[in-house]
C-alpha cells in the first residue's frame, strides 16, 4: 500500500505544479492513495470551490487544510458538502467541515486526518487528546490512518509523532513551507516527517514574492503578500509504503521536484 503526500500547494503557480506532476508522480510511483494540502492554493490564501475540484481532477483523491482554511469565504459555501476534504479535526465543535474521513482508493479503506498545532498558532482544542479520539475511531474501520499535523514547530510535531507512534501509520507535519530532511519511520512502526514542505513559486518567500516579505521584516508595517504569478517553481511531497497485514509503515521517502531535482521519470 502506498501514500503520496503533496505539501501546502501556494497560489495557481502551485496548482500548475500539482496538474504537471500529480500525474506523472502516479504513474511512477503508482499510490493506492494521493493526497494534498491545500491550504493556500487560492491566491495562497484558502480553498474555494472551483480549486477544489480542480485539484480532484488534477488527481488527488483527498485534500488537508490548515490555519488558512477560511481565508477565502468560498469555503463556507461549500465545506460541508467537499466529502473529500479535512479541515483541523481541533477546532472547536460546531465549526463548519470534518477533521477526519474515511475513503476507499485502490480498493482500500483509508482514514485521513488533518489536526492543527497550538504552539504559535491560534488557540484550539488539544490536537493530542482530539488526535486519540479520533484514531479510535478510525481503527475500527482500518488500520491505514494518515495524519496530516499542520503545525508551527518542530517540536509539537516531534511529539505528535511520538505520541501516535505505532497507533496510525504516518504523521506528517505541514505549515512551514520548507522539507525537513528527518523522513523515518518510527520504531513502533509510523512514519514521520517534520515538514513535507510547499509547491508553487521557488524563489520566493515561503511562496510569497520576495520583495514584499523583506519589506515587512525592514519596516514593520502592514505590506500585502502576493504570490509571484510567473517564475519557477517547487513540488514538495512524500512516499509512504504501508505493510498490508499491519498498516504500519515500512518506509518514508521524501521528494523534491525543481531545477536543482528535476523530476526523474523512472
Ligand atoms: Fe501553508
Ligand atoms: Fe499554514
Amino acid at each position: 500500500m502506498r501514500i503520496l503526500f503533496v505539501g501546502d500547494i501556494v497560489g495557481s503557480p502551485g496548482r500548475d505544479m500539482v496538474k504537471e506532476y500529480l500525474p506523472k508522480l502516479k504513474t511512477k510511483y503508482r499510490p493506492q492513495l494521493a493526497v494534498v494540502n491545500g491550504e493556500n492554493a487560492a491566491g495562497g490564501r484558502g480553498m474555494t470551490q472551483k480549486i477544489y475540484r480542480e485539484l480532484l481532477n488534477a488527481g488527488a483523491d483527498a485534500i488537508t487544510l490548515g490555519n488558512h482554511a477560511w481565508d477565502n469565504k468560498d469555503i463556507f459555501e461549500f465545506i460541508d458538502d467537499a466529502k473529500y476534504m479535512v479541515r483541523p479535526a481541533n477546532f472547536p465543535e460546531g465549526t463548519p467541515g470534518k477533521g477526519m474521513m474515511l475513503i476507499k482508493a485502490g480498493g482500500t479503506e483509508f482514514a485521513i486526518i488533518n489536526l492543527q498545532g497550538r504552539t504559535f498558532m491560534n488557540a484550539l482544542d488539544d490536537p493530542f487528546r482530539k488526535a486519540e479520539e479520533l484514531v479510535e475511531r478510525a481503527k475500527k474501520k482500518t488500520h491505514y490512518i494518515f495524519v496530516d499535523f499542520h503545525a508551527e514547530t518542530t517540536s509539537e510535531k516531534q511529539a505528535m509523532g511520538w505520541f501516535l507512534d505505532g497507533k496510525v501509520s504516518a504523521v506528517v507535519g505541514t505549515h512551514t513551507h520548507v522539507q525537513t530532511s528527518d523522513a523515518r519511520v518510527l520504531p513502533n512502526g509510523t512514519a514521520y516527517l517534520t515538514d513535507v514542505g510547499m509547491t508553487g513559486p521557488y524563489d520566493a518567500i515561503l511562496g510569497m514574492e520576495k520583495s514584499a516579505v523583506i519589506k515587512k521584516f525592514m519596516t514593520s508595517l502592514p505590506v500585502r503578500f502576493e504570490v509571484p504569478k510567473s517564475g519557477r517553481k517547487i513540488l514538495s511531497a512524500c512516499i509512504i509504503d504501508l505493510d498490508k497485514k499491519t498498516g504500519r509503515a515500512a518506509q518514508i521517502q521524501n521528494l523534491l521536484i525543481n531545477e536543482d531535482h528535476p523530476f526523474i521519470a523512472e
